[in-house]
């Protein structure tokens, strides 16, 4: 039974974080004119109202996106992102969180393919009726572990797999990078981000160690902290693990970590990681 609902979370610390590395290397990838594949394992309802409900009861949203929303100092990425969620509040007041296949449609041409994988049977519905009428965009339901094998390689031999469970299965870390090792497999030339919570440490210690033996090269890791790791008491960091990261998403996010753990960090806790997991690569 899935439980989980992005729209309690939507605008949180660790949607800056994944969104903005999501951007960034879509930026990279319309950089050249060849048609793209992207595929979202985990694609949620597609936005989030920030004035229902379930947006309100924790304000997670408030102490992520909402400390950025008024700032106009903000490093070039960072820039960037925050004009995307400026374009979807075009009433100009912070109203509504833009999910990751907002980010990814958005950045399509015409030639460019965009399947987006969910299971959550009231997610599907929102996100059927996203990308409903853009023939670049399917929908799949399913299970996005699985989908994320059996959909790759793409013909397009280039591209972006996003896998950002929900990890309210504890079985979600090992299936997530499982599903990441046996995508990189099968299509060598792509682009992998998958996104992770700091909610007990000792599990991204497991996950990174699995990952750094795995013999996939060209892994790095970019971590947001909000305050010193807390076992069981919530999630404190998370971040994105990137395989065959666009040269320039290193530099871009040497400059944006520093000011998101100064902006977003409580009480000054902020902390950030960033690293080759393999010791390799740009
Ligand atoms: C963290 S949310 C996704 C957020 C979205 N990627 C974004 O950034 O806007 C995880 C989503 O995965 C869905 N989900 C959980 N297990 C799944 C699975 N095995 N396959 C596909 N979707 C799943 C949940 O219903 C939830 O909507």
């Amino acid at each position: 039974m899935l439980s989980y609902r992005h729209a309690f979370h939507a605008g949180n610390f660790a949607d800056v974080l994944k969104h903005l590395v999501l951007d960034r290397i879509l930026a990279h990838l319309v950089k050249k004119d060849k048609p793209f594949f992207c595929l979202d394992t985990h694609a949620g309802a597609g936005g989030y109202s920030l004035t229902g409900e379930p947006a309100r009861r924790n304000g997670e949203f408030e102490a992520g996106i909402g400390r950025l929303w008024e700032r106009d100092d903000l490093p070039a990425a960072l820039a960037e992102y925050l004009a995307v969620v400026r374009e979807f509040n075009p009433s100009g007041r912070l109203q509504a969180y833009p999910g990751s296949p907002y980010f990814e449609r958005r950045r399509l041409r015409a030639g460019d393919r965009l399947v987006l994988c969910e299971l959550h049977p009231a997610e599907l519905v929102r996100l059927k009726s996203f990308a409903r009428k853009d023939p670049r965009l399917k929908v799949v339901r399913g299970d996005g572990f699985h989908e994320c094998i059996a959909l790759l390689p793409p013909h397009e031999r280039r591209g972006l797999v996003l896998i950002d469970p929900s990890y309210e299965i504890k079985t979600d870390y090992r299936r997530a990078v499982e599903a990441l090792l046996g995508a990189c497999r099968r299509f060598e030339t792509g682009i992998f981000a998958l996104w992770y919570p700091v909610i007990e440490r000792r599990r991204i210690d497991g996950l990174e160690q699995a990952l750094g033996q795995s013999g996939i090269r060209r892994i790095r890791l970019f971590e947001l902290g909000v305050g010193p790791d807390a076992r069981g008491h919530g999630m404190t960091a998370s971040g994105m693990i990137v395989v065959n990261a666009p040269w320039t998403l290193a530099d871009e996010m040497e400059a944006a970590l520093p000011f998101l753990a100064d902006a977003l960090g409580r009480d000054g806790g902020g902390h950030y990681r960033a690293f080759e997991l393999t010791g390799e690569g740009p």
